[in-house]
């Protein structure tokens, strides 16, 4: 690891920033394959969020590889932490506490996030603060609906769905006690309860298999996403798994199977996957250059498989929230940005009497801001961290 004198970025002038906008947080977020930093102010403001991705790393691979994705974060955390201080025109000394993601994630990439973030506050003299991952994803709605001035009602049933998780958490805000007045306003401070997740793949993780099956590129949302709206969503069949025990879990291995069987019985789809493939080695990875190297056959496929999940993960997670009679739903993480899936959430929601809430599709996706935003309440709370915080790759929120 580098030397302090390294970790911190180059000091940027000081500005004085009224109480009103305090606390400044820095988040820096390392659980995956972003390196991103955000600095917030009050909880609520996003003052510059910096995401720098590392797909083009990983897309090779079709997946992201645990030390390529270390050795990428080592590279890209101070230019981006610099970065986000420049965009904030925030300065060192302006910044009232340092908070970092703890986990879950891959166990040497958090490291390289909460090893420089330790080393700043510590340098600094500022608060440390440890964040879960999860609660930040949870918190990337309440930040959006800041900036929109409209706050999901609690209870809540949020469901976060991403590459790595698919989980459903009801939300609700913990009584406020005396010792958690202070200067800042009252802290928003949330109670998880998990209602239930996936079994085996995580509904994101389907979606890359399924590109990478179908020659689409990786990640395989975005594509998916686009060449779906082409295709007949009923065109194929892929059952809803049967579980026993909470009916709020969810399954994707199964569609996944059921496509890997479906392109076995159809070898007719070879040819244009084999097409498709030597497009994407040519760079062209857009939906717009291989939607003409897709059948009809191949676009129903994709619709198929699309409407699977979103149904899937639509009627568990408003059935959660019936259940539970909560006032709200939540939907956090990559596959949130689906857009199929928004519009079906938001029919299905009304019909139930339910506002559904969905961060803007920046902080849908791994991002720092929410970091800084779920460290807010902690810092009120002064709920600090010390040098002893180390990674925990599956950390729970609930
Ligand atoms: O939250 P995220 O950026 O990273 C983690 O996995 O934590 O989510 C990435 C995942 C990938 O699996 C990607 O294929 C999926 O989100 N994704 C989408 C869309 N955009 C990203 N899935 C469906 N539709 C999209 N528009
Ligand atoms: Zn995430």
């Amino acid at each position: 690891m580098n030397c302090l004198e390294c970790v911190i970025p180059a000091p940027f002038l000081p500005l004085t920033h009224s109480s009103d906008s305090r606390p400044i947080i820095l988040g820096i977020e390392s659980s995956c394959d972003e390196t991103a930093a955000a600095v917030v102010a009050s909880g609520k403001t996003i003052l510059s969020s910096v995401v720098s991705s590392q797909i083009d790393i990983h897309r090779k691979f079709g997946g992201v590889v645990p030390e390529l994705a270390s050795r990428e974060h080592l590279r890209q955390i101070v230019p981006v932490v610099r970065e986000a201080l420049e965009q904030a025109s925030v300065g060192l000394a302006d910044l009232d506490a340092v908070a970092v993601t703890q986990g879950p994630g891959l166990v040497g990439a958090l490291l390289v996030g909460i090893t420089y973030g330790k080393a700043l506050a510590s340098g600094l003299g500022k608060a440390l603060i440890s964040v879960n991952h999860l609660e930040g994803h949870i918190h990337a709605v309440f930040l959006e609906a800041h900036c929109e001035s409209r706050q999901p009602k609690l209870p809540a049933m949020c469901l976060i769905v991403s590459g790595g998780h698919t989980i459903l958490y009801s939300v609700d805000r913990e009584a406020a006690s005396d010792d958690q007045a202070s200067e800042f306003g009252p802290p928003t401070r949330f109670t998880y309860s998990r209602i239930g997740g996936t079994r085996d793949d995580a509904a994101g993780e389907a979606y890359d298999k399924v590109a990478r099956m179908l020659s689409l590129g990786y990640p395989g949302g975005p594509v998916i996403d686009q060449l779906a709206a082409d295709g007949n969503p009923e065109a194929v069949k892929f059952n809803d798994p049967k579980m026993r025990g909470t009916p709020y879990d969810f399954s994707f291995s199964g569609i996944k199977t059921a496509m890997l069987y479906h392109l076995r019985r159809h070898p007719e789809f070879e040819a244009e996957i084999a097409e498709r493939k030597q497009a994407l080695a040519r760079g062209e990875r857009q939906a717009a250059q291989l939607r003409p190297l897709c059948s009809a056959a191949t676009l129903d496929l994709i619709a198929s498989f699309q409407s699977a999940v979103v149904t899937n993960l639509v009627t568990r997670s408003l059935g959660a929230a019936e259940q539970f009679r909560t006032k709200s739903v939540l939907v956090s993480g990559g596959v949130a940005a689906n857009r199929q899936l928004r519009r079906t959430f938001e029919e299905e929601a009304q019909k139930r009497w339910l506002e559904v809430f969905f961060p803007s599709r920046q902080l849908s996706t791994d991002n720092a801001a929410m970091i800084a935003a779920a460290a807010y309440p902690k810092y009120v709370a002064k709920d600090f961290a010390d040098g002893s915080l180390n990674a925990e790759p599956n950390l729970p929120l609930a």
